[in-house]
């Protein structure tokens, strides 16, 4: 399994250009199962999910193409309506095929993702909303059952705005004609990406002045070329690695909007930064940071998915700061790999406390998912000597080319394998 090797002590500086998201990619690429007509998307990272998410269209019947970030999904015969474990055990979100696939076929059987490092994570708040669209919903052998003798549009409140709920009813209610109305429904910028794609495809979503999704579902959808907003957490989380190393780094090709909350706290914490239409330009600075207490919240609210490279910020801050994880019960695996390399945090619950510390020293730590990954990785770029960081697969499912693009900016990251390379 790949390392990384982390050279510390080098300040960041240069250009960093952002990928397309990760987190519209894989809905967006799910949603071709909802037509036989060509889909070509563009700016699509190449990462471990994007090649997962492919496999899965594979093992259900398309022909895929992945080339120079272009991913081009023709028919190829019949579809299935069923996937095997192997493939949705090696990411949660194939569990997405569900509402496409439900919609498509009246009947579809998904094994049922497990639990992850970050928690239980059920898929409770989809299986009501299928059911609302006139399903039944059972589970046998570890596999969730979907059939409907006919489905119809519905009005559906989400118990809690869930992102992915909120992507599989909203895929699979465009293709049910007549007008679905969802309520109380996650607001990322992802979903308006997943929202454009069904739009082009011929449903029509639109937002409503309550917030609310409303999707005139069709009895056909056809093909679409779209291009993949950027990502704002691969957007946050190099921000956060140049301002931890007291970098100057221009962040490229990304929507600042997207990054509000985060941007605020970066300047009340004390790093200088300039902010365009589609870039940001951290600066340098002199002193020590303010520490600054985060919450996580659903968007636009601080991104659980940024809480990991913020603490990896905020544990060489002047005090005691805080960050209270309120999306998932168990997202503070970094932390006691942080604390190996000399930070200073106690977690208790959904809040960690951490009191900055003057340094970090490398060490040889292990990656348990993919954003505590990249926590480590800015801790090891802030450190004395090397780090060694283990488990980087869980980097790679959402980062494209992080020591390419780290070490274009001065950083020293190198990959090897223990069982491979001589070192
Ligand atoms: C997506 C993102 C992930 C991000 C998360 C929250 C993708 C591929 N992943 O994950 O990076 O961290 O949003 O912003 O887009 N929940 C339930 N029942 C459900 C569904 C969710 O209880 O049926 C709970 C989850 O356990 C979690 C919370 O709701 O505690 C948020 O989950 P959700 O918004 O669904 O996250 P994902 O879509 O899985």
């Amino acid at each position: 399994m790949d390392r990384f090797l982390v050279e510390g002590g080098k300040q960041l500086k240069g250009t960093v250009k952002i990928s397309g998201s990760k987190n519209a990619c894989l809905p967006i690429l799910v949603a071709s199962l909802l037509t036989d007509e060509p889909f070509i998307l563009h700016r699509v990272p190449n990462l471990r999910d994007v090649r997962t998410t492919l496999k899965i269209l594979t093992a259900l019947g398309k022909k895929t193409h992945y080339e120079n970030g272009t991913v081009t999904i023709t028919a190829d015969g019949p579809l299935k309506n069923s996937l095997p474990y192997e493939l949705v055990k090696q990411m949660r979100a194939s569990f997405w095929v569900a509402g496409p696939l439900l919609a498509r076929f009246k009947s579809a059987e998904i094994p049922l993702p497990g639990g992850c490092a970050l928690g239980a994570r059920p898929v409770d708040i989809h299986l009501k909303g299928f059911e609302k669209l006139g399903a039944d919903c059972t589970t046998e052998r570890g596999n969730v059952l979907l059939s409907a003798q006919e489905l119809h549009p519905a009005k559906i409140t989400l118990r809690f705005p869930s992102v992915g709920a909120t992507q599989n009813l909203m895929m699979c209610a465009a293709l049910i004609p007549g007008e679905t109305v969802l309520e109380n429904i996650a607001k990322e910028p992802e979903i308006d990406d997943v929202a454009e794609v069904l739009l082009k495809m011929g449903a029509h979503v639109v937002t409503d002045e309550k917030g609310r999704l409303i999707i005139e579902g069709k009895e056909k959808l056809g093909g679409v070329e779209h291009t993949v907003v950027a990502d704002r957490i691969e957007t946050g989380s190099y921000i956060l690695a140049a301002a931890a190393t007291r970098g100057d780094v221009r962040v490229e090709g990304c929507v600042p909007e997207h990054n509000s909350i985060l941007l605020e706290y970066l300047q009340e914490a004390g790093v200088p930064l300039e902010i365009g239409m589609d870039f940001v330009h951290v600066k340098p600075y002199q002193g020590a940071l303010k520490p600054v207490r985060i919450k996580t919240a659903p968007y636009p609210g601080f991104a659980t998915d940024l809480q990991a490279p913020w603490m990896a910020l905020m544990i060489l801050a002047e005090g005691a700061s805080e960050v209270d994880e309120d999306i998932f019960e168990n997202r503070f695996m970094h932390a006691p790999e942080l604390v190996r390399m000399g930070a200073n945090i106690v977690t208790e619950k959904s809040i960690a406390r951490v009191s900055g510390v003057k340094e970090l020293s490398g060490a040889h730590v292990m990656a348990s998912d993919l954003r505590g990954g990249f926590a480590l990785l800015i801790a090891g770029l802030c450190a004395k000597g090397t780090t060694e960081i283990e488990r980087v697969y869980h980097i790679d499912r959402g980062y494209e080319d992080p020591e390419g693009k780290l070490n274009a900016l001065g950083a020293h990251v190198t990959r090897y394998n223990p069982d491979k390379d001589d070192f």
